[in-house]
């Protein structure tokens, strides 16, 4: 049959359970109920969600769930007939997301996850496991949230030898950096706000010491590049030790502060570092404001895509999900990662400290006599260049800011040498430094 000729006989619908129903589950529910007729159009079929399952039966979703059938039992999804896609939304790495996802897969049925934490740990198993049972394996709604970045480089992007892709990968990391750029506020107070506004957990750990983001980075890294996922390879740093004079100062020197995640693979190996870094604000990372994400990736004939979004949120994941169901329904889907599990190529691990690259330094010390020489020694000793020095007299005697921007050379040069500044009795806390980026 064509793919272009209507089915002869219509198609049965496609039916979904949903197990974990949080914000993007309720998200789900609202979607298909309220774009149905267009869903079963570009579909080719209806699409029906026949069973939900959660840890908490009652509590209020701001979606009425009664028509469904409720499973306390995650398993008995699995085993229903009835049954022929489980949307996971549970959350976390291990536990009963896992559980629930390879039983799926064992059992044959299609796997739609938002979960980035598994797909960054067990994304290979799971790929693996989906192959043998010749079912899909879906995971849009895990990177990125709303933008369709997985579905961009898995099929537009695929005639590509991607070297890099790199972006602003956690919404409320960026939006704590434009609250400081904005208001000039202190960490703690833009990280208060945002968990005033929803996009901070009480526990924002996972958000700010860049863990969520390196998870997504793992999963870009893996189908841009055809690698093996390696979350254990991925380093992070977050953006607790910002404080307002470090947004301030990149702004002087024509930057903005963002949480960076980039992976980049070259004849070294593979990198891939989540960390704060110095954007040029001419560039259009520089620009994304709030909670949004963007993903920039590095084509070799299609040249610098950019993509802008909404990260999380209950419509941003439940159109990624519900995209992810669309393509199940249409029988459109392949091997999670572009290629076959055992297509994919081990990369070395790069040596980060031989990356090349101008530095952002900043310090806070006393203000006496011989400061700066030390500074400049322990430069000097550790094979640092200087290019700009700036000091900043302090208002309230807590010590002065000095901010110093190094000429081009290796990382492990300034780790080096702030190592030697840190052990300083007139260094005042952790100095903190940040690449300054050449896109
Ligand atoms: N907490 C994430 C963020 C969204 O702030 O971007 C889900 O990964």
């Amino acid at each position: 049959m064509s793919p272009y000729s209507a089915p002869t006989a219509p198609r049965p619908p496609l039916r979904v359970a949903l197990a974990g129903i949080g914000v993007g589950g309720g998200g789900v529910v609202r979607l298909l109920e309220a774009n149905r007729d267009l869903i079963a159009r570009r579909a080719g079929r209806a699409i029906e969600i026949v069973a939900l399952s959660a840890r908490d039966r009652h509590k209020d979703r701001g979606v009425d769930l009664t028509p469904y059938r409720w499973e306390d039992d995650m398993d008995a999804l699995v085993a229903a007939d009835d049954v022929d896609v489980i949307v996971e939304m549970i959350g976390g790495a291990d536990g009963p997301a896992l559980t629930l996802a390879r039983h799926a897969l064992g059992a044959g049925k299609a796997l739609v996850t938002a979960n980035k934490a598994m797909i960054a740990h067990h994304g290979l198993d799971l790929a693996r496991l989906a192959e043998e049972k010749d079912t899909p394996l879906k995971y849009e709604a895990a990177v990125a949230g709303g933008i369709p970045v997985i579905k961009a480089i898995r099929e537009g992007a695929s005639a590509n030898e991607i070297a890099r892709v790199y972006g602003i990968l956690n919404g409320t990391c960026n939006y704590i950096l434009t609250q400081m750029e904005r208001n000039g506020a202190s960490f703690a107070d833009a990280l208060s706000a945002a968990q005033a506004e929803g996009y901070a957990e009480a526990d924002p750990t996972f958000d700010v010491d860049g863990i969520d983001a390196a998870h997504k980075l793992s999963i870009l890294a893996a189908l841009c590049f055809g690698t093996k996922l390696d979350i254990g390879a991925v380093t992070a740093d977050g953006i607790r030790g910002l404080i307002a004079a470090d947004i301030r100062e990149a702004e002087a020197l024509g930057h903005r502060v963002r949480l960076i995640g980039m992976a980049e693979r070259d004849s070294n190996g593979l990198y891939q570092h989540v960390q704060p870094c110095l954007v040029p604000a001419d560039h259009p990372l520089a620009y994304v404001p709030g909670a949004l994400n963007a993903v920039v990736a590095e084509g070799n004939f299609v040249g610098r895509l950019f993509f802008e979004g909404a990260g999380a949120g209950a419509g941003p994941t439940a159109s990624a999900i519900v995209a992810d169901i669309i393509d199940i329904a249409r029988d459109e889907y392949g091997p999670a990662f572009a290629m076959p599990v055992d297509s994919l190529d081990q990369a070395p691990v790069a040596d980060a400290g031989a990356r090349i690259g101008k530095h952002y330094v900043r310090l806070i010390v006393e203000d006496r006599i011989g400061v700066l020489a030390e500074i400049a020694t322990a430069m000097r000793d550790a094979g640092v260049s200087i290019e700009s020095l700036i000091q900043r007299g302090s208002e309230d005697g807590s010590g002065v800011v000095i901010v110093l921007v190094t000429h081009e050379g290796p990382a492990s040069t300034i780790h080096a040498a702030l190592a030697i500044l840190g052990a300083s009795d007139h260094v005042v806390g952790a100095p903190m430094h940040m690449p300054i980026l050449a896109l």
